[in-house]
């Protein structure tokens, strides 16, 4: 009986140890990255094992650790000057890296070290809408005023700019007559909850 015990304990940890470990990155409120912990909650081969952000106020912070998943902060310096944040993912094992409302870009170092394994998710449909100073509500704003009739999401791999690297994903939501920035950030929030986990789950089984 002990032989036994002993052997299922011994065979659930390696089988643990071979979990895939993916970071997540996350600059604000965190609602994508939610999403994503309770989507590979008791996943069989993925594990989101570190949620990190640029900023110690993000509420990111908070729900990782509702979940139990380890957080970690980084400051400008340590992205952009130092190999801290590179080190910190390898020394977790990590090896896939998802921007989930991450507004900063993302360095030369991050990029080598995880060659086209770091993707983002842009709430709109790219090119549109696209670049430095277009991100969250500015997108939609810009959407409305400009009285587009759709918008929707961008699932793409990361490059050296902001919002151009190779496109993964993309999906729709109308916007009707009279909607507002907000209704519209809505729509596309619910659209970023049904297809990013889902995504995440096809490029990191691959
Ligand atoms: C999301 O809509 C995401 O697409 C967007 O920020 C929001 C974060 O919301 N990202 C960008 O604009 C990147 N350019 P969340 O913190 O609730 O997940």
């Amino acid at each position: 009986m002990v032989y036994v015990g002993w052997y299922f304990k011994y065979d659930t940890s390696n089988y643990l140890r071979l979990k895939i470990k993916v970071a997540i990155f996350a600059s604000g409120s965190g609602t994508n990255a939610e999403k994503i912990f309770q989507h590979f909650q008791g996943h069989p081969s993925i594990d989101i094992a570190l949620l990190l952000s640029n900023n110690h106020k993000a509420f990111a912070l908070q729900r990782a650790e509702n979940y139990n998943i380890p957080t970690a902060v980084f400051n400008r310096q340590q992205l952009y000057h130092s190999n801290y944040v590179v080190d910190l993912l390898l020394a977790s094992d990590i090896s896939f890296v998802v921007l989930a409302g991450f507004m900063w870009l993302v360095p030369q170092n991050l990029l080598k070290a995880f060659p086209n394994k770091i993707v983002n998710i842009h709430p709109a449909l790219l090119p549109k809408y696209g670049g430095k100073g277009m991100y969250g509500m500015h997108v939609h704003q810009a959407v409305v005023e400009n009285g587009e009739v759709e918008t929707g999401i961008t699932i793409h791999f990361v490059d050296e700019n902001y919002d151009e690297g190779d496109i993964i994903k993309q999906a729709k939501c109308e916007i009707n007559p009279g909607e507002t920035a907000d209704e519209v950030a809505k729509k596309v929030h619910e659209l970023e909850y049904e297809h990013y986990p889902s995504t995440i789950e096809m490029l990191v089984g691959d």
